[in-house]
């Protein structure tokens, strides 16, 4: 007779542990902040760091810290009560000694060691008695097959040294993560990388990491930054709920909408930042990372986007630290915005982004345009000399050039140097009035013209030329070590004329984002090495163009290719034509992948796509056709300057 008891047993099995840090903290830098973190909590003044040279069985990972340590008592209660909270009922529980803002919370911390390594060794000196207890934590033992219980597992003492007086003033706790699993050397942006999680500890005095024996760099490299806001609002831009400007590091104060009071600082770096860790907006909560840098969820579609990409910024929300809800997700990555109170943050945040990205686009151009009229200054006197009305177009024309951003300044003064020669001679008033009447046209154009003019000599431009074909083997470089497609992407979203010289002057497009990763599910496209959708969206006026990549090596078959084609309709029908709103007019697609044209249905499918505008190619094309305009062009100036060699020495590059 089958029987019910009066109790059921909870059971826990081993692996519940794979949870709480293998597959949360893969990478190092997330598994050792929160080691780091323990640190803090136990009032260390030093933190260190070591990181073996290379990775092996004997490798090991320390985290030494010099704080209050652990009796084996508390070892047993403190450190291995899986899920205690230490902040008890109190959010906002200070540590006993320094009075810190407790970081712990769910008592699960110290497994983030297990996302590295399979072995976590403790040991700890009590500053309280001097005692010291040495233990270790067996990834596999511990997983095993037995189920923990709610009772016990055993974990062994490997050493203890009882309470002595002397011992004491060595206080603190190393662990050792051993048995490492990474595959490769700890990156060399750890530390950076390391800063940036916690920024705000690091001002501090009394907290100081050290990386192999290096304190931590500044988090952010602050010589490259253009605008720093709330600190360069002016005053009518000054959001209402602002406290504080700049408090004298950079940092403004604001109250929310909501009442909540954050700190916060926006920069505008001069150049597009690249590193994808650092763009975007970082939350910080009690000075540690609690949401890596992001957008605040916006989607595209708002005034100067471009500015996202120049943006990295830092708010402080301690008070996310102290809700009654745990809104901060394990392993300090993310917020939960679904909560009321973080609601109100991120609207707050979308809405400083969006205004910044406006202020930033306005001021842009306007120093933009001065940087252009201080250009022209240089050739005042000579502008002087002519003619007014002639003045006004050769003034007209210097400015065009100087607005090419790729000249740098001494090329634009060689070049406006010729130009006013060629018009002083008489030769070059037709086309200086063309110039000047151009909206808007690329350096290569620009060139071109003026070559054809024999207004410039060869080897100038010869300088130019010789950063293309730089770059270019920058591109062959990467395709050649089969880097990740998103690596080469974002080389060539860089770099857009590498696909095709007319590209020169398109830049990315992302208010389309959503749409095209709809399609390209319904199409069943590809995804990328790292499981995410690898295509670049570039606009220009009314023109669109989506390029699709393939890692190197990956071969393109029919089907893959009939999909790219349903594809590229799709986003045809559905941008172009049924939305006559979005402004786009035309559409061109390009695939790049290996392995074309190696059958004849495949070479027919291509050549019947290509008159739709949409073309596959694959990457050794890409670069021999990068690579091929400007040998041309390297050529033809040698003609001109046959005894030339340094001409010479960069053509012979090419073979
Ligand atoms: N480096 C350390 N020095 C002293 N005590 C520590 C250290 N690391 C962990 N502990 C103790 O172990 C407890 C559990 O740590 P952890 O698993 O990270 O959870 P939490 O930090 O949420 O409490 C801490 O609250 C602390 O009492
Ligand atoms: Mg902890």
């Amino acid at each position: 007779m089958v029987e019910c008891p009066d109790y059921f047993k909870l059971k826990v099995h081993g692996r519940v542990l794979e949870h709480l840090g293998i597959q949360m903290y893969q990478r190092p830098v997330n598994a050792i902040a929160e080691l780091v973190a323990n640190a803090w909590d136990a009032d260390a003044v030093r933190v260190d760091i070591n990181l073996p040279d290379s990775i092996s069985d004997e490798a090991e990972i320390t985290i030494k810290d010099d704080g209050v340590g652990m009796t084996p008592e508390e070892c047993q209660d403190k450190y291995l009560y899986v899920g205690w909270n230490r902040r008890a009922d109190n959010p906002e529980a200070k540590t006993d000694g320094k009075k810190r803002r407790v970081l712990g919370r769910k008592g699960i911390g110290k497994f983030a060691g297990f996302g590295i390594a399979g072995v976590i060794r403790i040991e700890t000196i009590s500053q309280e008695t001097g005692e010291k207890t040495v233990f270790e934590l067996d990834l596999d033992d511990l997983m095993g097959d037995d189920y923990i219980g709610t009772g016990e597992k055993q974990i062994k003492v490997v050493e203890y040294d009882g309470p002595d007086e002397e011992r004491k003033e060595v206080h603190g706790t190393t662990v050792h993560l051993q048995a490492i699993r990474l595959k490769q050397k700890v990156r060399r942006d750890f530390p950076r990388s390391m800063a940036r999680r916690f920024l705000l500890l690091q001002q501090q005095a009394e907290f100081n990491v050290f990386v192999n024996g290096a304190e931590l760099p500044e988090s952010v490299d602050l010589q490259n930054i253009q605008f720093v806001f709330p600190r360069d609002y002016e005053q009518d831009e000054e959001p209402s709920g602002l406290i504080t400007k700049d408090d004298g590091s950079g940092w403004g104060e604001e109250k929310l909408a909501a009442g909540r009071t954050v700190r916060w600082r926006f920069m505008l770096h001069t150049e597009t930042i690249d590193e994808e860790e650092l763009r975007g907006v970082a939350v910080y909560a009690n000075g540690k990372l609690v949401q890596t840098p992001f957008l605040f969820y916006l989607t595209g579609g708002i005034s100067g986007q471009h500015a996202l990409e120049y943006l990295t910024g830092q708010v402080q929300a301690d008070y996310l630290d102290s809700l009654e809800d745990d809104i901060i997700t394990t392993e300090r990555q993310r917020i939960n915005w679904e909560h009321d109170e973080t609601r109100a943050l991120l609207d707050w945040g979308a809405e400083r982004v969006k205004q910044i990205a406006r202020i930033w686009k306005a001021r842009r151009a306007k120093k933009r345009r001065q940087q252009i009229e201080e250009k022209v200054l240089v050739f005042a006197d000579r502008l002087g000399k002519l003619p007014k009305t002639e003045a006004k177009t050769v003034r007209k024309a210097l400015e065009k050039i100087g607005s090419i951003e790729t000249l740098s300044d001494d090329q634009f003064e060689e070049l406006g140097s010729a130009v006013l020669t060629s018009w002083e001679q008489g030769r070059l008033h037709e086309l200086i009035d063309e110039i000047a009447d151009v909206e808007s046209f690329s350096a290569t154009q620009l060139v071109d013209i003026l070559i054809e003019q024999e207004v410039l000599t060869g080897l100038n431009i010869a300088e130019a030329v010789k950063t293309k074909i730089l770059t270019i083997g920058g591109l062959k470089k990467l395709i050649g070590k089969a880097e990740l497609e998103n690596t080469i992407r974002d080389y060539i979203a860089e770099y857009p004329w590498l696909i095709s010289p007319g590209l020169q002057t398109f830049t990315k497009e992302k208010s389309l984002r959503k749409l095209l990763t709809q399609l390209a599910k319904k199409y069943n496209l590809p995804l990328g090495k790292e499981g995410k959708r690898v295509d670049l969206v570039l606009t220009s006026g009314d023109q669109l163009v989506v390029i699709e990549f393939m890692q190197p090596g990956l071969t393109l078959d029919v089907d893959h290719l009939s999909r790219y084609d349903l594809y590229f309709r799709a986003i045809k029908t559905n941008v172009i034509e049924a939305n006559t709103a979005s402004g786009f007019r035309q559409l061109t697609g390009y695939i790049v992948a290996d392995g074309l044209a190696r059958d004849p249905v495949m070479i027919d499918k291509i050549k019947s796509m290509r008159d739709e505008k949409m073309l596959a190619m694959d990457w050794a094309t890409l670069i021999s056709n990068a690579l091929e305009g400007w040998k041309e062009f390297l050529e033809a100036l040698a003609i001109r300057e046959p005894r030339d060699d340094r001409l010479k020495a960069l053509l012979e590059d090419f073979e």
